[in-house]
């Protein structure tokens, strides 16, 4: 099954909880939204089917009967995201898909609107950096792609998946009150457990980016004791970290705003915005670290961020500039 989010959707539930008893006239609704009245009925439906709860008293209109019982409905996420993005919000929930990275893909191709964002409930054959897999089990988490087609040059890359890196830590910090880090380039740890992963995949037109591809995985709701026990040691979740559940949409929405929010900075004033941001909460600067790449390794510590989001590090008496490569804080130098 697939959810989508619709503009007369969010126009109706923004007039419902703007209402202070919850219950607005049909009327209302249409004059709200510019929509008929069989429109306006069609929209609710679809709502219910999204697991909002709304009833409707003849002659009086409809009114908010209860909680929502799914929090990744999409509308309910269009209906929490901020104005930093597009003014439509395309946003596909399913219940199930090989990875949302795939399907994003195969959608940017077909050059879907700005924006879209296409999140799955789990991932079949959800993927990682570097050819690794990602665990995607159902229920608790949060696995979405968002699509991008940036103005910007190849070059500026790296930097957009330093913000995404940045709308996710924000926005745990924000919702969450939970004060994660993050591992260069943006692997998002919390005492050096592992929360979200990043990856970010483009099409590259000769001197442009045609599209970017933002996957997130982000473990929520799932207990440490549910990770598969080759992950016990090294993976964490929100959960694990505050005690707390949160509610998934929330958080979705507001990721997605900040992303928007940093490309836009990007665009417009360059790295240096971001790259002040990113180095107060990269946990990796200043650390000994040991990085990998290809199937050379090297010691040292990372000093810096480069204005095109490379990490630089010093090793014995030489400064090496990295584009790519897995790290490992200190401690945890076997
Ligand atoms: C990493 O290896 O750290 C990156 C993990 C990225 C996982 C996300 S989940 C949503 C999207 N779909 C995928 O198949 N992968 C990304």
């Amino acid at each position: 099954m697939i959810l989508k989010s619709s503009k007369t959707k969010v126009a109706i539930l923004r007039a419902l909880y703007g209402s202070p008893d919850r219950l607005i006239s049909s009327k209302d609704l249409i004059k709200g939204s510019g929509v008929s009245r069989q429109a306006i009925w069609k929209a609710v439906e679809s709502l219910r089917e999204e697991g909002f709860s709304i009833e409707s008293i003849p002659h009086k209109g409809y009114y908010i009967s209860g909680q929502l019982s799914y929090d990744l409905a999409p509308t309910w996420i269009a209906l929490n995201m901020n104005d930093t993005g597009p003014v439509e919000r395309y946003i596909y929930v399913l219940d199930s898909v090989d990875s949302t990275q795939t399907m994003a893909k195969d959608l940017a191709r077909r050059l879907c609107k700005e924006g879209t964002v296409v999140i799955s409930e789990e991932q079949t054959s959800g993927r990682g950096r570097l050819d690794r897999t990602w665990n995607s089990p159902a229920g608790n988490n949060l696995y979405m792609s968002v699509i991008t087609y940036p103005r910007m040059e190849p070059s500026m890359l790296h930097l957009i998946n330093l913000a995404a890196g940045l709308a996710v830590v924000s926005s745990i910090r924000e919702v969450c009150h939970l004060d994660c880090t993050l591992k260069w380039p943006n692997d998002v740890l919390f005492e050096e457990r592992k929360i979200c992963g990043i990856l970010s995949e483009a099409s590259i037109e000769s001197d442009r980016i045609h599209f970017v591809c933002v996957g997130m995985g982000l473990n929520i709701n799932q207990h440490i004791s549910e990770f598969p026990a080759e992950l016990r040691e090294k993976a964490g979740s929100i959960i694990a970290s505050t005690g707390k559940p949160a509610d998934r949409g929330i958080l979705a929405a507001n990721i997605v705003s900040d992303l928007h929010y940093w490309i836009n900075q990007l665009e417009v004033h360059g790295p240096d915005p971001i790259l002040t941001s990113y180095r107060q909460i990269c946990s990796t600067l200043g650390h000994r670290i040991q990085i990998t790449t290809g199937n050379r390794q090297y010691q040292g510590t990372a000093v810096d961020i480069t204005s095109r989001g490379e990490i630089e590090v010093e090793t014995e008496g030489q400064r090496l500039v990295f584009s790519a490569g897995d790290i490992i804080h200190s401690p945890h130098l076997g």
